[in-house]
């Protein structure tokens, strides 16, 4: 059985997991209106993997036997910039919830919760790779600058991204 303190801090967990996957979902939306089919099914995909991380974390309470309490979920924005300025936006918000898994692990650390601890390894090396890959797409996106070609191309490689 995990405190309460846990619990309270899992469920506000949840609440930032949903919040991500409607922010990639609002940057799809957008990126679908301006024609970019590529990048709305990048985000649109990461929608989908930021929903399953919130299904990790709500499968994990009901298997300690602590309740899941569902909050409401912020609004996105509805305009972003630019494609390149949803990139920033996103590996922005990666390193707020890095810090968020990085939280959690210090207090399963502090509450010798060896079990929570076990369970947010797979989270804290999924923050390694989240922030990598948005890096990775900033970089393209700013070497590619207003050139539309170069974003095209861009466009049909993040069209190749899949659900894993
Ligand atoms: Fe669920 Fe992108 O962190």
């Amino acid at each position: 059985m995990i405190s309460g303190k846990m619990t309270k801090a899992i469920n506000e967990q949840i609440n930032k997991e949903l919040y991500s996957s409607y922010l990639y979902l609002a940057m799809s939306a957008q990126a679908e209106a301006l024609g970019l089919k590529g990048f709305a099914n990048w985000f649109k995909v990461q929608a989908a993997e930021e929903n399953e991380h919130a299904m990790k974390f709500f499968d994990y309470l009901g298997e300690q036997g602590a309740r899941v309490k569902l909050a409401a979920i912020d609004q996105p924005p509805v305009e972003f910039k630019s494609p390149k300025a949803m990139f920033e936006e996103t590996l922005k918000h990666e390193k707020t919830v890095t810090a968020s898994i990085n939280a959690l692990a210090d207090l399963a650390l502090a509450e010798k919760d060896h079990a929570t601890g076990s369970f947010l390894r797979w989270f804290v090396d999924e923050q390694v790779e989240e922030e990598a890959n948005a890096q990775e797409i900033v970089d393209w996106l700013k070497l590619a600058g207003e050139a539309g070609n170069a974003l095209l191309f861009l466009d049909s490689k993040l069209r190749a991204r899949k659900a894993e």
